[in-house]
């Protein structure tokens, strides 16, 4: 029998350890594998920190989703909103499921069509489309999801000189009940805004309105929003097709769901406590159909989901690096993954579990990241079990933007490792060198030398 390592005792405050309203804690479970796959396995492989994602978990989650608005609603479509993460791999997990893709730049754009989406797929929101993103949409027969006045002048500029229509809807920002209202982006519903826009377009009569969008927040806690937004699309939608007899084909409701992770402050977790698909399905659904917009054929229903449809299938392994108990005798534990590739730790609670075996007892552990830079926090408070230098831990939930907000600061970023359907796993993006850092960089013949 190995011998059991030495773990100095603590005295602390006995806590009652009461389970909350939903039963007993369960955030200490030991996580040893993910998606069958030893974490010790991938470190040994693929180094620390590490990526993990599962191809499994993404294919169910967009599955359940998909079947949550179908099994309502006769016509949707799922477009997977680039932003969120863009990795190559992923963006074909979810277009092999049927998604679309959803682009708010010309960069994600043109990485859409590396991928083989064609371009009458492609959604085209943001404020930034410049006048070639336009021309490339126009052509390509894109979404074209017009944000303000300057780019419906752009776009109408462009189809008069190139006799070309392009097809276009609006964005259209609203008072949903919560707030800030996200106003910045659109025309506004309730100013008259967005009516007037829908009607410089169909007086111009050099584009084709195909659809009305919105995208009212992101980690929305309220279904009745969404339920709002819907019907207030609806009503544009009739106005247009009473004025002009024209019919809207698409109502596209943005993204915005919450994932399963626990927003700083809230005070249950969030996999107990923030809808599910099924409420916003629900919500959006009946508002459309029970609003008075009534076209030959239903409207398609677009979905441009991102965080509730990746979060949880990813997952960042992380190695202890040091233990120290701080000026207060807080005890503070320093792991090798940092708030620069982990930015969602400024707005979560992330669960973040030891990858090995632990004894029982618990402390109340700041966890830090490896920055020299004092905001480089992973948790402030979490009561975690001792992790001895080089033990294993995982921060789960985090698919959602992290790897696409990440940032190159003091450490490299790492690699990201996709688990497929077959338990087996590969690198889908390589970890930074100081080499690829460099290749970025000139410098100027005088500043070569240097003697000190
Ligand atoms: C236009 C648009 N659609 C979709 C999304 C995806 O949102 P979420 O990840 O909250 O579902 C975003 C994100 O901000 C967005 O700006």
């Amino acid at each position: 029998m190995a011998k059991l390592k030495y773990e100095r005792p603590i005295i602390k405050r006995l806590e009652s350890n009461m389970p909350n309203k939903f039963g007993m804690r369960t955030e200490f479970e030991p996580i040893t594998h993910l998606d069958g796959v030893a974490v010790s396995e991938l470190v040994a492989q693929y180094g620390s920190p590490l990526f993990v994602l599962s191809e499994r978990k993404i294919r169910n989650t967009f599955q359940a989703a998909r079947q949550s608005f179908e099994s309502r609603y006769p016509r949707v479509q799922f477009a997977w909103s680039y932003k969120t993460n863009y990795l190559s791999a992923v963006c074909n997990v979810f277009h092999q499921e049927g998604s679309w893709a959803e682009v708010v730049s010309g960069f994600e754009y043109d990485k859409a069509i590396k991928n083989g989406v064609d371009g009458a797929h492609i959604i085209f929101n943001g404020p930034d489309k410049s006048e070639e993103d336009l021309r490339k949409a126009t052509t390509n027969n894109s979404l074209i999801h017009i944000d303000h006045l300057d780019e419906l002048y752009m776009l109408q500029d462009i189809a008069r000189e190139t006799k070309q229509r392009p097809k276009v809807a609006i964005r259209v920002n609203m008072d949903t009940g919560i707030y800030p209202m996200w106003d910045r982006f659109g025309f506004n519903y309730e100013n008259g805004q967005a009516w007037d826009a829908l009607n410089k377009i169909m007086f111009g009569g050099q584009m084709d309105l195909v659809g009305l969008h919105t995208h009212i927040g992101t980690f929305m806690l309220s279904p009745n929003a969404y339920a709002i937004a819907a019907s207030k699309l609806a009503n544009l939608a009739q106005r247009v097709q009473q004025k002009y007899n024209h019919e809207v084909k698409y109502i596209d409701m943005g993204g915005g769901f919450p994932s399963r992770n626990t927003l700083k402050g809230a005070y249950l977790p969030g996999i107990d406590t923030n809808p599910t698909i099924d409420d916003f399905a629900e919500a959006i659904t009946s508002a459309l159909m029970n609003s008075e917009y009534r076209p030959k054929t239903p409207p398609l229903l677009i979905l441009e989901t991102g965080r509730a449809l990746i979060d949880e299938a990813g997952s960042l392994i992380s190695t202890v690096i040091a233990n120290k108990r701080l000026s207060d005798g807080r005890r503070s534990t320093i792991l090798d993954a940092g708030v620069n590739i982990l930015f969602t730790s400024f707005w979560y609670d992330h669960k973040i579990t030891p990858a090995q075996e632990f004894t029982s007892y618990t402390e109340d552990t700041v966890l830090y990241g490896p920055l020299c830079m004092n905001i480089d926090v992973l948790r402030e408070n979490i009561s975690m079990p001792l992790l001895n230098k080089g033990d294993k831990a995982v921060v789960h939930h985090v698919g959602a933007y992290n790897m696409t907000q990440w940032m190159q600061f003091i450490t490299l970023r790492p690699k990201v490792v996709l688990i497929d359907m077959d338990g087996k796993s590969h690198i889908i993006r390589n970890n930074e060198t100081i080499e690829s850092i460099q290749n970025h960089e000139e410098t100027p013949d005088h500043l070569v030398h240097f003697e000190l």
